[in-house]
């Protein structure tokens, strides 16, 4: 949510600003902005809409002395919370003397009351914005030492930050802190280069150091020297990026989300690889780091999550219930802290998240830890602040995912659950010869995925049939449910067609009043049970006349006659279901979005990354 990154060092900042930009679009793209810091002025640039309209503006109406020797800057690419996304309200914002500009990630949330006291001492803004505020709170507080000035004014901040400042007369620094919201420093040679994660960063180094909470820090073209808001010098790690600038390129792909569909057969071999014991048929999940005392003291497991991620724990009570007899309980994030939750020392709460940042997701993490409960991340993304705060927990090794709408770190999320059940259940009841069929299983997996794969085009043509629909219906039962949900949440996020998931049964219990020829019914009928049931539920469908595409399993001709059109996946088990089905799903949302034309990697109002309750 919100992009941001900033440049100093020897080379012209401009253009890194910008391309860094393009990067991080994905976390917000209703506006862009740059400041650079050239001859003791700050030079503005910014624009409503996307990264390349700001790059025309650039190009024609800003000084080019600015734009070519400018050799610190920062830059920002919005998701609006407050204020429409304006011109006026994008970043970077000044104070009002003009001699400091910053770029802010993050929620103020006490900005109403900061921004009344600043206007009775004399501040005009010219935004709706909460990040105006702190702008004018630093200038406020800015003689002659800039990094004073944003720990003095941090330290009045309520709410989350991940925040980049310049001032005018200054050019050989920039200041930049965080709280809640992510920060990376790469550590170039002769340049420093910052953004909200490391996708801007890798096309020019892969030494990072991701900045902790209550951090702030100096850069310049030399690193980064790294204190608490009282001043006192801490010490962070050098990290290594593990992939290089080809994992957040297109590829020859006309979409991130295409070709993150089509990586899912490698990346899960990634998610999978060293986890796998084939001697005792079990996962080897070292990052949990549970005894054998913790593994008999869990009595239940929790997951909390939001959107995609949520569906995937939803996958994972089939299979903690199914194979370790174990209490498992879904829960959306958003709600978790509101509702008294029930968890304490007995209790395994498992964030899942691809971002590792969702506020939401977070902010269940932190309620879950103070109660006392084992609290562990499952993350893709290394160093988030889920994972760094829990302490354990697993990485999905998906590689990065820029498409806005989740595929990959989906399919992941479910195997390193599945893997994590087939541990729980060895333990408690399943055979080393039951664990080692499951184990094999999972490793087919990505073998499973590419017959999918192979039903691309065919998808596209089915596509075609159903991409003008104003409505739809997913139906699936038991683990094919929550599939069901992720197959009608891709659909919506990047083809704006309505669509609802429903477990096959309940779809009678109202939603079937909404039936008839123009609104397609999507059925899960995989080959495992509970099939012949939905089949039932199929078959009331089209009593009402509703079209229906079955998702089924090669070579079920008497299911495939069932139904109006049919989706060819793989004979597989119950665990590996769900999994291949949403490959098929995901297809199909990408095929009927680009037939209608959509944004695909950047549906409206959506963000990758929701750092704000
Ligand atoms: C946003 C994204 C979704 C994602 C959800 C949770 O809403 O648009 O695709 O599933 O956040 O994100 P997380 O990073 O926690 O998995």
């Amino acid at each position: 949510m919100c992009g941001i990154v900033g440049y100093i060092g020897k080379r012209s900042a401009c253009d890194i600003l910008i391309n860094g930009l393009k990067r991080l679009e994905y976390r917000g793209y209703d506006s862009a902005g740059v400041a650079l810091n050239y001859n003791a002025q700050l030079t503005i640039a910014k624009q409503k809409g996307k990264v390349a309209a700001l790059e025309a503006h650039i190009c024609n109406d800003v000084s080019h002395d600015a734009v070519e020797k400018a050799c610190s800057g920062i830059a920002h690419t919005r998701w609006a919370t407050h204020g429409l996304p304006t011109e006026e309200n994008a970043h970077p914002h000044r104070d009002n003397s003009g001699r400091v500009a910053l770029v802010h990630n993050g929620i103020i949330e006490n900005y109403a009351a900061l921004r009344k006291q600043l206007e009775k001492k004399g501040s005009s803004f010219s935004s709706e914005t909460d990040t105006e505020v702190l702008a004018h709170l630093v200038g406020s507080f800015y003689s002659d030492d800039l990094l004073g000035a944003v720990s003095e004014a941090l330290k009045m901040v309520e709410g989350t930050y991940g925040v980049a400042v310049l001032a005018n007369d200054s050019p050989d620094e920039m200041i930049v802190a965080r709280k809640g919201s992510p920060l990376v420093v790469g550590m170039g040679s002769d340049e420093s280069i910052i953004a909200s994660d490391v996708s801007a960063i890798v096309a020019h180094t892969q030494q990072v150091i991701y900045l902790q909470d209550g951090d702030v820090a100096r850069i310049s073209a030399t690193g980064a020297e790294i204190y608490t808001l009282d001043q006192c010098v801490v010490d962070r790690n050098i990290s290594s990026v593990e992939w290089e600038i080809g994992a957040v390129e297109k590829s020859g792909y006309d979409h991130f989300m295409l070709k993150e569909i089509f990586e899912q057969p490698s990346a899960l071999e990634n998610t999978i690889r060293g986890r796998l014991d084939k001697v005792q048929g079990t996962a080897v999940l070292s990052g949990l780091n549970l005894t054998p005392r913790d593994m008999a003291s869990i009595k239940r497991l929790v997951i909390v999550a939001c959107g995609t991620s949520m569906h995937a724990g939803m996958v994972s009570k089939y299979l903690f219930e199914g194979l370790a007899d174990m209490p498992t309980s879904v829960e959306q994030a958003a709600e978790f802290r509101y509702c008294n939750p029930l968890v304490g020392a007995d209790d395994f709460v498992v964030a899942v998240s691809q971002s590792g940042e969702t506020a939401d997701t977070l902010a269940a993490v932190r309620e879950s830890i103070q109660k006392g409960a084992l609290v562990a991340g499952l993350c893709n993304v290394v160093g988030s602040t889920i994972a760094r705060e829990t302490g354990r927990g697993i990485y999905l090794h998906a590689g990065p995912e820029i498409g806005v709408a989740s595929t990959k770190a989906f399919t992941a999320q479910v195997i390193v659950l599945l893997m994590m059940a087939l541990k729980f259940g060895r333990r408690r009841r399943l055979s080393r010869e039951a664990g080692l069929m499951i184990s094999r299983e999972i490793e087919q997996i990505p073998a499973m995925i590419e017959k999918v794969l192979e039903q691309n085009e065919a998808i596209a043509k089915i596509a075609e049939k159903y991409a003008q629909v104003e409505h739809a219906f997913f139906i699936g039962r038991g683990i094919l449910y929550p599939a069901a949900l992720e197959g009608a949440l891709k659909l919506k996020e990047i083809s704006y067609i309505h669509a609802e998931g429903y477990q096959a049964a309940e779809l009678k219990h109202g939603p079937i009043a909404l039936l008839q020829e123009s609104t397609p019914v999507v059925a899960l009928l995989n080959d495992i049970p509970g099939k012949e049931k939905t089949l039932g539920n199929v078959a009331e469908c089209r009593a009402r006349k509703a079209p229906v595409l079955g998702i089924v399993t090669e070579g079920d001709l008497a299911t495939a006659e069932s139904v109006d059109d049919v989706i060819w996946v793989p004979q597989c088990s119950v665990y590996a279901a769900p999994i291949i089905s949403v490959v098929a799903l995901q297809l199909l949302s990408y095929h009927i979005a680009r037939i209608r034309g959509c944004e695909i990697d950047q549906p409206r109002n959506l963000a990758k990354s929701v750092t704000v309750e």
